[in-house]
């Protein structure tokens, strides 16, 4: 059997792309001003804000990489040095990354901020770089009362040599920058990132879909399943996380190519939503065409117009031996569902025909819940 996840570690979070899609007008922009500022030897100090998700990291990385290949750039060449302060960081934790990025392992214990930047900057003078001191999440902090900021947006004045300092946090920190250092970080100075849209992560799933996995695998309506689903939150790190979970549970169930029940399977083991007890306060209306969408996904597809759904479920009223239903109760009963979040309704232009979805579980799986719910166990499944 062949592979679908040739290279894996492309999807990784931590996998940095060689292009960004969607992100090239501030990754140019960006890396023109820095290079403006630090050909004059100028330091350039920037927020990065934006959602789950919307690039904050992959951007600054992206820009430090791109700088470092720029080799020399005024005075110097550019070193990154990439911090994680989330939870726990304090400036100390800081100031010992600081420290391991020119090659000093200090222990964590018996040193002041003070005499740890005093090392640092002995190292600084042993490897003289531009220092982009990336400080990712923050937030955290920033809301405690930090030093570090302060002391690395004024680096030349305080005898640190030369950094540029990235904050990169989900909202503005501006408000919790003392005083001293709101003046490196003003309006000019940060950057606001937008969620994706559902067509740019299309672009960005297709673009890290064709790295990770094997050619003719996927389909691109998998790829357009996964955005419609990631859409809502503009999250990339989720669409990602979704398109590894879907190929790795086709791996698993031995076929070669990703159907849209994989990423069902996936978006259900990251996020359980549907309960039980949802199903529970159903009409049965409700849950004979939520059945009758699950057939048919269960077989194939993404999504099926509202059209076919209508005869799927006409089929199956009589196999129930039920009466027909009217188009305007079918309708009514698709908002419905689609209110209480169990399947999703997309009109198109005319407003009368709808592609209908149902993202939220296995389609198989759902089959099964409803039958036993109805009484129609496996016996009269088709
Ligand atoms: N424009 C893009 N093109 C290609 N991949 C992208 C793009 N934007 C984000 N990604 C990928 O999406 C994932 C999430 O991006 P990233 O980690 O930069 O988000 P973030 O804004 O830092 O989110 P968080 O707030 O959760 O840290 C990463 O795997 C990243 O490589
Ligand atoms: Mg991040």
């Amino acid at each position: 059997m062949s592979r679908i996840l040739l290279h894996e570690e492309t999807l990784d979070p931590n996998f940095l792309p060689p292009k960004l899609v969607h992100r090239s007008a501030e990754l140019q922009r960006l890396t023109r001003r820095y290079g403006e500022s630090l050909s004059h030897g100028v330091p350039f100090h920037l927020q990065i804000n934006g959602g789950i998700g919307s690039g904050k990291t992959a951007l600054a990385r992206r820009l430090g990489s791109d700088l470092e290949r720029q080799g020399r750039i005024g005075p110097a060449p550019v070193k990154t040095v990439y911090i994680n302060a989330w939870r726990r960081a304090s400036d100390r934790t800081v100031a010992l990354d600081l420290l391991r990025a020119v090659d000093v392992h200090l222990p964590d214990r018996g040193y002041s901020l003070s005499e740890m930047l005093d090392v640092f900057e002995q190292g600084v003078r042993r490897h003289p770089r531009h220092y982009l001191v990336v400080l990712d999440e923050a937030g955290a902090l920033v809301r405690q009362e930090t030093k570090i900021v302060y002391l690395l947006s004024r680096a030349a004045e305080v005898g640190l040599g030369s950094i540029s300092l990235i904050l990169i946090a989900p909202d503005d920190l501006f408000p919790y920058l003392d005083p001293a250092s709101r003046s490196s970080f003003g309006p000019t100075h940060r950057i606001a990132l937008a969620p994706y849209t559902r067509d740019q992560l299309t672009d960005i799933l297709s673009v890290r879909a064709e790295l990770a996995l094997r050619p003719g695998s996927y389909d691109p309506s998998v790829l357009g399943q996964i955005a419609r689903i990631a859409a809502p939150n503009g999250d990339a790190r989720f669409a990602l996380e979704l398109l590894g979970g879907a190929a790795h549970s086709a791996e698993e169930a031995g076929r070669e190519t990703i159907a849209s029940e994989d990423v069902r399977a996936a978006k259900g083991s990251i996020y359980p939503t549907v309960s039980e007890s949802q199903l529970e306060g159903l009409s049965t209306q409700g849950l004979t065409v939520l059945l009758a969408l699950a057939r048919s996904l269960r077989r194939k597809g993404a999504t099926i117009s509202s059209q076919k759904l209508r005869e799927t479920h006409a089929g199956l009223l009589e196999e129930f031996q039920e009466k027909t239903v009217s188009r305007t109760t079918f309708w009514r009963t698709l908002k419905e569902l689609d209110r209480a979040g169990l399947i999703g309704l997309e009109v198109g232009p005319s407003g009368t025909a709808a592609e209908v979805s149902m993202d939220e579980m296995p389609a198989s799986y759902l089959a099964t819940l409803i039958e036993e719910r109805l009484g129609h166990g496996p016996a009269t499944r088709r």
